[in-house]
């Protein structure tokens, strides 16, 4: 009902709407469309409600709000099934894979306004203040093999580069296999978790978290040099709902893509916008370091490396990017 009404307001731009023809439009009370604006007002939508002429939406709140989300989606599946928002929460990947596992449907969608325990990959943190970002999870149900789930993370690399020069003009390249960089500045990480049997998967969680408007002195220390927000690039504040609307919908275009005609496209896709290969690596895994050329992603989306003991095969842990001057970049 709240969409609806919202629908309404928003159509006529600068125009009032009177309690009684929004009642009669929607086939409800008076006194329940009252109560539904004051529940509006209450989640900080400006709404001025004039005597004579009515109703009148001023702005909508810089909230995540499903409302907003929803409001002229193209998608068909991602955040068309479900979206739960939360203005504080651990993790929205927890949320997720708690919904998931009781069976909720594909194209769920949680995102918060805050994450307090915000999780990267090989168990780092992920800054999440409120507000500035977006903290987003989605659940998949995709009928691959479990050992094609990183190709998940892969999807959503390409769709959240794509999706932000949309938005903002900004062009981003990937790191492999999770990080959007602005020039060696970490823009956006995907955090890709997955249930699955021995021969397929139950559900895949794809957690993003999306620095947009994030003042560069309010990252942490440590982030200083490491991470940057959109806005920082961009010069302006850019709205958290559209890059999220442009994130969905490239999102669901890749996936749509790939269960028509398989990963190459994918794959070329994410070879075009990646900063990774061709460069000089250094992969830190949990038993060893090396150095060596990033030459190439394979099917599964392996990085091959080729190093002075022959090509390596690398399918987790951190790989950073050696600079010209022997600085690494990343
Ligand atoms: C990384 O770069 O290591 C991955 C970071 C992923 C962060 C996102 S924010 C939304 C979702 N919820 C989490 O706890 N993590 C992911």
């Amino acid at each position: 009902m709240r969409g609806k009404i919202l629908q309404l307001l928003r159509d006529l731009g600068e125009g009032h709407l009177s309690g009684e023809e929004l009642s009669r439009r929607l086939s409800v009370s008076r006194t329940a469309i009252w109560k539904h604006m004051r529940a509006l007002k209450e989640e900080g939508y400006e709404i001025e409600a004039h005597a004579r002429k009515g109703y009148r939406l001023c702005q909508a709140p810089d909230r995540l709000l499903p409302e907003e989300i929803r409001n002229k989606l193209q998608t068909k599946i991602l955040g068309q099934h479900g979206i739960v928002h939360l203005d504080q929460v651990d993790s929205t990947n927890n949320v997720a894979k708690q919904v998931a596992a009781q069976g909720c449907p594909e194209g769920l969608l949680v995102v918060a306004e805050e994450q307090t325990l915000g999780r990267g990959r090989l168990a780092r943190g992920w800054f999440s203040p409120p507000g500035r970002g977006v903290w987003l999870s989605v659940v998949l149900r995709p009928p691959f093999a479990p050992q094609e789930a990183p190709k998940c993370t892969l999807m959503a690399a390409v769709a959240t580069a794509r999706a932000i020069r949309k938005v903002s003009g900004v062009a981003c390249g990937i790191k492999w296999p999770n990080d959007i960089l602005w020039q060696g500045r970490k823009i956006v990480g995907i955090l890709t978790e997955m249930s699955a049997e021995m021969d397929a998967i139950n559900y895949v969680v794809i957690g993003m978290g999306i620095n947009v408007n994030i003042a560069q002195n309010d990252f942490p220390s440590e982030l200083q040099d490491i991470g940057i927000s959109l806005a920082t690039v961009a010069g302006h504040e850019i709205s958290r709902v559209d890059v999220l609307q442009a994130l969905l919908i490239e999102l669901e275009a890749v996936y749509a893509q790939v269960m028509r005609e398989g990963f190459s496209p994918l794959l070329a896709a994410w070879r075009e916008l990646s900063v990774t290969l061709g460069e000089i690596v250094t992969v830190s895994g949990v038993k060893e370091e090396f150095v060596g050329l990033a030459q190439d992603i394979d099917e599964d989306g392996a990085l091959l490396v080729k190093t002075e003991k022959g090509l390596r095969r690398v399918l987790a842990g951190d790989v950073s990017i050696r600079a010209q001057k022997g600085v690494e970049r990343k």
